[in-house]
C-alpha cells in the first residue's frame, strides 16, 4: 500500500477534518505493514488558489501540523511534510496538465461552488487545481487515498489522468489510486445547515466545531445545532430525508463507535434535546486532549518547521524517482 492524502492550511482545523481526515490518517498509520508508506502533507499549493495573507498561510500550516502530531501521527513512521518544499508536485503538474482534458476539469463541481458568479475572476490555479491534486497522489504511485466523499470527483479525475498517461506513452507507471471513503468517516455537516459540509469557509464560526473550541463553547454550539421537531427514530433507517438529524447521530456514532440503529434505540422517541448533551460531551472527550497537546507543540515551532523540512526531504526521494520516469517515458532529454 502507499497511502497518500492531503489537508489545506486555510482557516481553523475542524471537526469534519478531524473525522474526515486526522483521525483517519493516525488510524491508518496504526495498520501499516512493513512494506508499505504513507504520505501525508499540507496542501499549501493548493491553498494559494484563492488569495491567502502570507502570514496566515505560514501559521496555518504550522498549526495543521501540530494538529496531526497532537492527534497521534508519528513523523517517524509516516512522512509529514507541506507540499510547497516538494517541487516535484508542481512539475509533475504541469506534465498531467498537458494530459487532462478541458472538458474534463469543465465537470469539477468545486471550481464552479468556489469560483461563485465570479468566474472570470477566478484564479487559473482554482480551475486546474485538481491536476495538482492528482499530481499530489501519483508523484506518489499511490494505491490509497484516504478523503472525504467531497473529494470523490478529484480522485476519479486522478484515475483518468493516470490511465491516460500509460496509455498515450505506452507505460504504466501509474497505478491507479483508490479512494478509500469509510464508513466510519462520515461527511460532517454544518451544524445551520443540512445541506451544506462542515467547512473552513463557512462565514458562521456556529456551523462547525474548531478544534480549539473550549468545551463551553463546544456545548453551547451543540445546544443550537439545527435539528427538527420529531423525536428520534427507532432505526437509523428512520433518519432518511432529515439531514440535520442524521449529523448529530452520525457524528456520535463515529465518536463513540456505537452504531447509529443502536443509538437510534437508545434515544426513541425522545427530542434531540436528550441526545445534544450526550454528543457534546463525547466531541469535548475527543478533542480536549488533543488540543492540549496542540498548543504545547506549537510553543516551539521550530520543531514543527524542522520535522516537515525533515518529511519534504524523504518525500522528494519518492516523488524524484517518479519524475525521471515521467520525464524518460515523454522522451525529455536526461540533464
Ligand atoms: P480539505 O483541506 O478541504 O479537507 C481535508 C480532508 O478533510 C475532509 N473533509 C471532510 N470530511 C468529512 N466531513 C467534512 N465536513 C469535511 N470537510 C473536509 C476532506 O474530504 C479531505 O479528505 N483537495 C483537498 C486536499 C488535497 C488532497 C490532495 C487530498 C490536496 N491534494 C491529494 C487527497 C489527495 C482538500 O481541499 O481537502
Amino acid at each position: 500500500m502507499r497511502i497518500v492524502s492531503g489537508i489545506q492550511p486555510t482557516g481553523q482545523i475542524h471537526l469534519g477534518n478531524y473525522l474526515g481526515a486526522i483521525r483517519r490518517w493516525v488510524r491508518m498509520q496504526a495498520d501499516l505493514g512493513p512494506e508499505d508508506r504513507a504520505f501525508f502533507f499540507i496542501a499549501d499549493l493548493h491553498a494559494i488558489t484563492l488569495p491567502q495573507p502570507p502570514g496566515a498561510l505560514r501559521a496555518a500550516t504550522r498549526e495543521i501540523a501540530a494538529a496531526l502530531i497532537a492527534a497521534g501521527l508519528d513523523p517517524g513512521r509516516v512522512l509529514l511534510f507541506n507540499q510547497a518544499q516538494v517541487p516535484e508536485h508542481a512539475e509533475l503538474a504541469w506534465v498531467l496538465m498537458c494530459i487532462a482534458r478541458v472538458g474534463w476539469l469543465n465537470r469539477m463541481t468545486q471550481f464552479k461552488e468556489k469560483s461563485g458568479r465570479d468566474r472570470e475572476g477566478a484564479s487559473v490555479g482554482l480551475y486546474t487545481y485538481p491536476v495538482l491534486q492528482a499530481a499530489d497522489v501519483l508523484a506518489y504511485k499511490a494505491t490509497h487515498v484516504p478523503v472525504g466523499e467531497d473529494q470523490k470527483q478529484h480522485l476519479e479525475l486522478a484515475r483518468d489522468i493516470a490511465a491516460r498517461f500509460n496509455a498515450e506513452m505506452g507505460c504504466d507507471i501509474f497505478p491507479l489510486p483508490e479512494p478509500t471513503i469509510g464508513p466510519e468517516a462520515p461527511r460532517v455537516r454544518s451544524l445551520r445547515d443540512g445541506a451544506a459540509k462542515m467547512s473552513k469557509s463557512d462565514p458562521s464560526d456556529q456551523s462547525r466545531i474548531n478544534l480549539l473550541d473550549p468545551a463551553d463553547a463546544i456545548a453551547a454550539k451543540i445546544r443550537r445545532a439545527k435539528t427538527d421537531p420529531l423525536p428520534l427514530p427507532e432505526t437509523a433507517a428512520g433518519l432518511k430525508g432529515r439531514p440535520e438529524a442524521e449529523n448529530l447521530v452520525g457524528l456520535l456514532a463515529a465518536l463513540t463507535g456505537e452504531s447509529a440503529d443502536s443509538i437510534c434505540a437508545r434515544f426513541a422517541g425522545r427530542g434531540f434535546a436528550a441526545l445534544k448533551p450526550v454528543l457534546a460531551e463525547a466531541i469535548i472527550a475527543e478533542l480536549a486532549p488533543v488540543a492540549l497537546r496542540f498548543r504545547e507543540l506549537l510553543a516551539t515551532p521550530e520543531a514543527i518547521d524542522a520535522v516537515l523540512v525533515e518529511g519534504a526531504a524523504r518525500a522528494r526521494a519518492t516523488a524524484a524517482a517518479t519524475l525521471a520516469e515521467v520525464h524518460a517515458a515523454i522522451g525529455f532529454l536526461k540533464p
